[in-house]
């Protein structure tokens, strides 16, 4: 996917705001943006952007609270159609998370590339939260899922977030060339990213996290055709969805799914 540096720049309220930044928040910024690019037609010009470089809500709040795309010269959000009773994930891809362009190319290339159902529902899972909120997405996203799929899924979500910036080219992962671009060459993992990374490499699981950030670097195309309908039945086979409704299980992350549910709820 071609990236406007300068789009991409305005969009974060200018080169001075980037700065103040972490290394770690200007590299989720900027996956963020690319999602965002794929995930919304309605998107502020540069011009507009930079006109007013301040925005009145924090950049890490979720993609059905604000179009990040459009933030300078905010578009309304979207109107939400009602969901069914005892809504389950394939309600949510539809309703609450769609277009979802990201995550349907990451998947859509596990399951090219022959990966196990694991894997793949692991790459359709793995940016969901980002709905809701987007610091720390790898660990939000994994609670989000816990209970509902093995612990390998959301184990390998948590990591995915730290393994992007390290290396493994016996997979053929390289650190991505977009963040020398845009990040500059100095880049240094904050020390919990870093710790995060160092216990991920060990672990017995660890080629579960890595095979998420190979899927995902590669995920960004703008032309590609997604449907949620080639996930369905592995869905059905590893997504345990609660009889009662995501949200109505009482599970420890079942108010996630309700806010996700409900986003115009006032408190
Ligand atoms: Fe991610
Ligand atoms: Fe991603």
């Amino acid at each position: 996917m071609h990236i406007d540096r300068r789009a991409f720049l305005a969009s974060m309220g200018g080169a001075v705001a980037l700065e103040t930044m972490s290394s770690e928040a200007r590299a989720d910024a900027l996956e963020h943006y690319l999602i965002d690019q794929l995930d919304q037609t309605a998107v502020a010009s540069p011009e507009q952007a930079n006109a007013t470089p301040q925005r009145p809500y924090r950049r890490g709040v979720g993609t059905l609270f604000v179009l990040h795309g459009s933030v300078d010269a905010p578009s309304p959000v979207k109107k939400l159609e009602p969901m069914p009773p005892r809504p389950t994930l394939l309600d949510f891809f539809k309703l609450r998370f769609a277009p979802a362009n990201h995550v349907l190319q990451s998947a859509g290339r596990a399951m090219k590339t022959g990966m196990s159902e694991e894997t793949i529902l692991a790459c359709l899972l793995h940016d969901l939260v980002l709905s809701l909120i987007k610091p720390d997405h790898g660990w939000w996203g994994a609670q989000l899922i816990e209970p509902y799929v093995s612990e390998r899924v959301s184990w390998a979500i948590r990591y995915h977030q730290a393994l992007r910036f390290y290396p493994d080219t016996a997979v053929g992962y390289e650190y991505p060339e977009m963040y020398y671009r845009i990040f500059g060459k100095d880049y240094e993992p904050p020390p919990y990213v870093e710790a995060a990374y160092k216990f991920a490499r060990n672990h017995k699981w660890y080629m579960n996290a890595r095979l998420i950030t190979v899927n995902d670097l590669y995920s960004f195309d703008p032309n590609a055709r997604v449907s949620i309908e080639p996930f369905v039945d592995i869905i059905g086979r590893h997504f345990k969805q609660p009889k009662e409704g995501l949200g109505y299980d009482n599970s420890p992350v079942a108010h996630m799914w309700r806010t996700i549910e409900y986003p115009d709820q006032p408190l």
